[in-house]
């Protein structure tokens, strides 16, 4: 199965929108082919916006990197999937191990996100990974099991194939203690079976698997020759055009 691979840069809390926009115009200098690779930035919400504005008309996608369940209501503070289609979103990364671990998101919070998403035609990039003591554990295959049934749970199969699943070990975010090709190779081959048992072998076939946790210009590469690296989520390395365009390019670099 032939899967076009997926770059998607998260900024996390980075940039005015001022940095933004100029970050984005430098990126769009040097895209890959659109018809060989996706990519999509995760702005912070303040310059969503600005950024839709920037890449209108380019290949270069837009994503949130989170969101609340409701339409609209007394929640202050919060975003609301239809305020992200509304400024232009394509994607909304659901679940991210900060989220999780800075916010109190559980599995049931983030299912509830992924299935808002849907229902206002937004894509999820629903993110799992273990701790550094889980994986010493021996419980990394337990943890990642629940986070993707958990997150993913009662979706259509339609509804799967719209999502991307990103797995960061925690331990490898925003350390530089990258996952081996290896190690991040059984985990995804571990979460493709999952998505085989629950849906069926087309769906898992089709859905995306980025690998996320200290991507760099170096490392991209061997990463996306294991079988079910589909991609990547890039934290640091995504905040600076250069290092991001290279990434992106890994095929030519
Ligand atoms: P990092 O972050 O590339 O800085 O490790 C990845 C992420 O958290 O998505």
């Amino acid at each position: 199965m032939n899967r076009k691979p997926f770059i998607a840069g998260n900024w996390k809390m980075h940039k005015t929108i001022a940095e933004a926009v100029s970050l984005v115009n430098a990126i769009l200098l040097n895209l890959p082919d659109p018809q060989e690779i996706d990519v999509a930035v995760a702005p912070p919400f303040t310059a969503l916006a600005a950024v839709a504005e920037a890449i209108k008309d380019t290949p270069l996608k837009l994503s949130a990197q989170n969101l609340f369940w409701e339409k609209e209501g007394a929640y202050t503070g919060e975003i609301s999937p239809l305020m992200l289609k509304d400024v232009g979103c394509e994607y909304v990364i659901i679940g991210h191990s900060e989220r999780r671990q800075y916010f109190g998101e559980t599995n049931e919070m983030i299912n509830k996100k992924v299935k808002a998403a849907l229902t206002f035609g937004l894509k999820p990039i629903l993110c799992v990974g273990e701790r550094l003591e889980e994986r010493e554990e021996g419980k990394t295959f337990e943890v990642v099991k629940r986070q993707l049934l958990g997150g993913l749970a009662g979706l259509a199969p339609e509804e799967v194939l719209k999502t991307t699943i990103a797995y960061e070990p925690v331990w490898a975010i925003g350390t530089g203690k990258t996952a081996s090709p290896t190690q991040a190779q059984e985990v995804h081959a571990f979460l493709r079976n999952l998505l085989t048992k629950n849906w069926s072998k087309e769906i898992a076939q089709k859905v995306r698997i980025l690998y996320g946790g200290s991507i760099k210009p170096e490392n991209i590469k061997v990463l996306m020759q294991e079988e079910d690296v589909d991609g990547g989520l890039v934290g640091g390395a995504s905040l600076k055009a250069e290092s991001f365009v290279r990434i992106c390019n890994f095929k030519g670099d």
